[in-house]
């Protein structure tokens, strides 16, 4: 009997240095190697959406952010990344596109472990749940109109949609305000600086384009 639990013993140990090494000590090393990103380097200009949301609503813009330039941007962007982690999105989102279930024919690409290594993954924003879609290639899937409608009332666009309004990125001309703005630059940035977004890499379109 004394055996059999020393067996145990050894075994059970055995499995978590197994573990720790192939969970812990493997991907650390890994990613050591990746450098970590800086917003100058994926986002080093403003993104189109930036700009038109510029002209769309001049005093709302001007008032969140004054003219779009690169540092506003910036500002932009991580706003809405803060925006994005203290509403909870990541409850009902993901930004992770796993290798099976044809996620890259619903989603795009299949995620890389060097698209998390920037500032703006930090901490990654995997999400626990996929409530809705996964938002880690959102850039392009709709208009900056789209979503200015949908984050004042998901249904108008979408009429079975469970995801919350969000009246607070409005102002009281109903116009996006500072949060607001921000967020739809963010949602439309997503994914359109990884390499070879349109071709998956693979040279072909991506079905979910
Ligand atoms: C209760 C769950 C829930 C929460 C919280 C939530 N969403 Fe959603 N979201 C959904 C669902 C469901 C959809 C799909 C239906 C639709 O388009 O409204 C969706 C759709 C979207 C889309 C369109 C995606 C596409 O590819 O069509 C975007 C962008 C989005 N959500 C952003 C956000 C952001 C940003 C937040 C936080 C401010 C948020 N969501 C919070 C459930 C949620």
């Amino acid at each position: 009997m004394e055996r059999f639990s020393s067996v145990l013993l050894v075994a059970g140990l055995g499995c978590f240095a197994f573990a720790w090494v192939v969970e812990g000590w493997l991907p650390l090393s890994h990613l050591g190697r990746i450098p970590v990103k800086s917003l100058d380097e994926i986002a080093p200009e403003p993104s189109e959406t930036f700009v038109k949301l510029s002209q769309m609503y001049p005093e709302a813009f001007e008032a969140a952010f004054g003219e779009p330039s690169k540092e506003s941007f910036h500002d932009a962007l991580k706003l809405a990344r803060d925006v994005y982690i203290g509403e909870g999105c990541w409850h009902c989102h993901s930004q992770f596109v796993r290798p099976v279930s044809n996620e890259d024919v619903r989603f795009g690409p299949v995620a890389t472990a060097a698209e998390y290594q920037n500032e703006m993954q930090l901490p990654q924003l995997f999400g626990t749940r996929r409530v809705g879609p996964d938002l880690s290639r959102s850039y392009s899937k709709h208009s900056a109109d789209w979503h200015v409608a949908h984050f004042y009332e998901p249904t108008h666009v979408v009429p079975t949609s469970v995801m919350p309004s969000y009246r607070w990125f409005f102002d009281e001309n109903d116009h996006p305000n500072r949060e607001g703005l921000a967020m739809i630059t963010y949602v439309m940035w997503l994914g359109s600086w990884t390499a070879d977004w349109e071709t998956g890499g693979s040279g072909e379109e991506v079905a979910s384009k």
